[in-house]
């Protein structure tokens, strides 16, 4: 049976699967604008999206606002029609200036995690884009969607609920991480019931959307009949041509055993799921100095002369042939990943 259309407010998704933001340049115009031509969402993924121009290391936050306009184009002329947004780490050195951005280029959709959002409708207001937070537990839910309430009298246009076998950084404290994940399709339940009740105070539907995991059909319809209505995927696509990510960072994927993925901690201050390397291994007995902050977290969350390292060169080096010296995010089912393919045929096989 082909899956149904997802509909956010005025926005027809005609495949309802979402390829899930990710940094560093791994999800920009490429992966993005294929995925939308062919009928997902593309998202762009804006953690330190300017390392590859000629003034990043001058003006960091410039070359990430410049990036993000050429790479918002550059993935529309890819989609055509098809929807392209990008994911805004909360956590972000200039947090509101890079919404605004993402704004200004026309967004279609902009998702939002590794903290809670609650500045986000202000940032966006009087425009067409679709916001969503990325949150893992029915609290939190509630906590954001009532301050929106409250303080905007808005709420969310669509939910994106990250479980505990995502890549990346995980909304889960690490020792609570097998619970999690014995009790994911729970929580679920209880967001989706959380989300309800805003949906009659504000008298729209707010379709939910499952992230972490999610390797194939099965797993799409597994939380299609727990109520979602689309699903948010990372890992499957890093091994496809299209991904952004340089080829000696797909074969790290290609190679992954399921002993090499591991939990790490991140100076983010939250864990974070990676595939092991020498650097992985090395953060666990030394901390690893910064020659230059890139100033990619807010002040208050990363300390550069105190932290273990800086997550800001461990995520660039992976993309840039250093992939010893990196961190190297993937979900918990990267081991499964075990050839390249295209978008097109990704996107073919999850809606046969
Ligand atoms: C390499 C990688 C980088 C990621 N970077 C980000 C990011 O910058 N911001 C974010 O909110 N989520 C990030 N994520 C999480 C994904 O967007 C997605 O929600 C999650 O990985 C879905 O699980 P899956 O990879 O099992 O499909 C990243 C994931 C991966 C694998």
């Amino acid at each position: 049976m082909s899956l149904k259309p997802l509909q956010i407010g005025d926005l027809t998704v005609p495949v309802p699967i979402i390829q899930g933001g990710m940094g560093v340049g791994i999800s920009l115009h490429r992966l993005a604008g294929n995925v939308a031509k062919e009928g997902g969402i593309g998202i762009i993924s804006t953690a330190q999206c300017g390392f590859p121009l000629d003034n990043f290391k001058t003006d960091t936050l410039q070359s990430n606002l410049d990036a993000i306009e050429k790479e918002f184009k550059a993935a529309k002329e890819i989609a055509g029609d098809g929807i392209v947004g990008f994911n805004i780490m909360v956590a972000s050195f200039s947090y509101e200036e890079i919404v605004k951005q993402c704004v200004k280029v026309g967004a279609d959709v902009i998702i939002s995690g590794a903290g809670l959002p609650t500045s986000l409708p202000e940032y966006v207001a009087g425009s067409k884009a679709k916001i969503a937070p990325i949150i893992s537990s029915g609290r939190a839910a509630k906590i954001l969607l009532k301050h929106w309430s409250k303080h905007y009298n808005r709420t969310a246009d669509f939910i994106v609920i990250e479980g505990p076998l995502a890549g990346g950084h995980l909304g889960f404290k690490k020792d609570h991480l097998q619970e999690a994940i014995e009790t994911m399709d729970e929580e679920v339940t209880k967001i989706i019931a959380v989300v309800k009740d805003f949906e009659e105070e504000f008298n729209v539907h707010i379709p939910v959307i499952f992230a972490g995991g999610v390797f194939n059909r099965s797993d799409i319809d597994h939380y299609m009949g727990l109520g979602c209505e689309g699903v948010q995927m990372a890992t499957r696509f890093v091994c496809t041509e299209e991904c952004d990510a340089p080829d000696d960072y797909k074969e790290r994927y290609l190679n992954a055993k399921k002993e090499d993925v591991e939990i790490i901690t991140s100076p983010v201050g939250m864990p974070g799921r990676a595939i092991k390397n020498k650097f992985s291994e090395l953060t666990k007995t030394h901390n690893i100095p910064t020659s230059k902050c890139n100033r990619c977290l807010d002040k208050k969350l990363c300390d550069s002369k105190t932290n273990p390292y800086c997550i800001s060169t461990a995520l660039i080096n992976a993309v840039t042939h250093h992939t010893d010296d990196a961190i190297l995010f993937a979900g918990a089912n990267v081991y499964r990943v075990n050839e390249m393919t295209t978008v097109h045929e990704l996107m073919k096989e999850l809606c046969d």
